[in-house]
């Protein structure tokens, strides 16, 4: 952080003044979230999930390297494993349903932080890279949760590897042989789980370490606002200790009553029933669903049931499902607006509202089974979604007039700002 009214740490204490000089870590700390990290003074909620989101990712790993203190990775053993631990292990349950939900917790905390992002163009440069490393998080993410899905080899756990890890069979002619590489077999079995615990146990510390590049190019710029307007001064910040501490504090506790909430009195809520019963090659269930925050992708993989020439339907709906996030990639230049914030951009703000109704219908068809009228609904929300990020957003962004923006942070706060008034540049 290049701003030059930020503080400067001075350790008071001589044990502090000790460790500063030997290893430079209060110094960094202090640097990162204390008093000499100024953030702009207009922050709203909306940024309070990036913190939750590290919240999470820590609750994960905690609740989970416990899990798997009693967890036996053995397709024979795997699903007793589970169930001893929800009545055998003391707080077994405990450790967890607060797994279990603790991964829909964050992914509701990332889906509004992505949102928020979305809302407030925070991709735009000079916020590029952060928005890059988030994409790259969100891809392991989702990975994680993949693999964690698989482990208690219930119907849904082993039925779930089969489609994702069969769609790999989908891309021409190298595509079976990567899923019988994938897989370790022809089919889900003990190779597939353990090779599934082994990375789903690795990846959090992957994203645990693209966390911290994602937050250290976020700290060069510094965060954005809800004006976009960037900080100009002084005034237009504050320290993040206390004032952001304390929001985030407030956040957190807020995020834990829902989320305990959720744990002792819905923990399976948002669980598949079919996953209490053991997995079985032999019984295909009736409807084959991921968990509810894979829904909008996979409604984009079943949207396609024609082949178009050569290109077989399968290979089509793989290729939307993923092009569905990697288009969050090129973001920061297919938005042209010179304008952040959706505050100041009428037309954008519209359209940002029909993004997210749109990925809540694709949520909804993802969870319903495939048949009509869900698939007509999925094809048309899917073809909305590639439409809004690859045609309306460059047009918007290019024809439509932003509302004026304010001075300043300050001047947006305080309805004047002394340097707006002195006439100081807009620069
Ligand atoms: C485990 C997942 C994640 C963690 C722990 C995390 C953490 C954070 C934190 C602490 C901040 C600063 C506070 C805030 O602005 O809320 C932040 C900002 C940001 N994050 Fe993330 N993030 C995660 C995932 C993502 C994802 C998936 C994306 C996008 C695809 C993303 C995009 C951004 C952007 C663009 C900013 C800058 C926002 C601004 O200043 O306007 N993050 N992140």
């Amino acid at each position: 952080m290049s701003f030059p009214w930020a503080k400067h740490y001075e350790p008071k204490a001589p044990f502090m003044r000790w460790i500063d000089e030997k290893l430079p870590l209060p110094r960094l700390v202090y640097n990162a979230i204390g008093g000499g990290y100024p953030v702009p003074r207009n922050l709203n909620y909306m940024w309070n999930f990036g913190v939750l989101a590290g919240f999470c990712l820590v609750l994960q790993i905690v609740t989970g390297v416990i899990l798997a203190m009693h967890y036996a990775a053995n397709a024979a053993v795997a699903f007793d494993s589970t169930e001893h631990i929800m009545r055998d292990v003391n707080w077994g349950w405990l450790m967890r349903y607060a797994h279990a939900n603790g991964a829909s917790a964050f992914f509701v905390v990332v889906y509004l932080h992505i949102f928020r992002g979305f809302f407030y163009s925070s991709y735009k440069a000079p916020r590029e890279m952060v928005w890059l490393l988030g994409v790259v998080i969100f891809l392991l993410m989702m990975a994680t949760g993949f693999m964690g899905y698989v482990l208690p080899w219930g119907q849904m756990s082993y039925w779930g590897a089969k489609v994702i890890t069969g769609l790999f069979g989908a891309i021409p002619v190298v595509g079976e042989p990567i899923q019988i590489w994938l897989l370790g077999g022809y089919a889900p079995d003990n190779a597939a789980l353990n090779r599934f615990f082994s990375l789903h146990f690795l990846l959090p510390f992957v994203i645990a370490g693209v966390i911290i590049l994602h937050i250290w190019a976020l700290h060069i710029p510094g965060s954005s606002n809800p004006t976009g307007v960037e900080v100009k001064s002084e005034s237009d910040t504050l320290p993040f200790h206390p004032y952001y501490t304390a929001k985030d504090g407030f956040g957190l506790g807020v995020f834990l009553i829902l989320y305990f909430a959720m744990v002792f009195f819905f923990p399976n809520s948002l669980g598949h029933p079919d996953n209490y019963i053991p997995a079985n090659p032999l019984s295909t269930p009736a409807h084959i669903v991921p968990e509810w925050y894979y829904w909008p992708f996979y409604a984009i993989l079943r949207a396609f049931t024609v082949d178009f020439f050569f290109v077989p339907a399968k290979l089509m709906g793989v290729l939307a499902m993923f092009s569905a996030i990697l288009v969050w990639f090129f973001l920061p230049w297919l938005d042209k607006s010179p304008v952040r914030s959706g505050h100041y951009r009428p037309m954008f703000r519209k359209f940002f509202w029909v993004l997210v109704i749109d990925v809540l219908v694709l949520g909804y068809c993802g969870g319903s089974p495939a048949e009509e009228p869900f698939v007509m609904i999925s094809q048309l929300a899917t073809a909305y979604y590639f439409l809004h990020f690859l045609v309306i957003l460059p047009i918007v962004s290019s024809i439509e007039r932003p509302e004026p923006l304010p001075f300043s942070i300050t001047e947006a706060v305080l309805g004047s700002d002394d340097k707006a008034v002195l006439g100081e540049s807009k620069a």
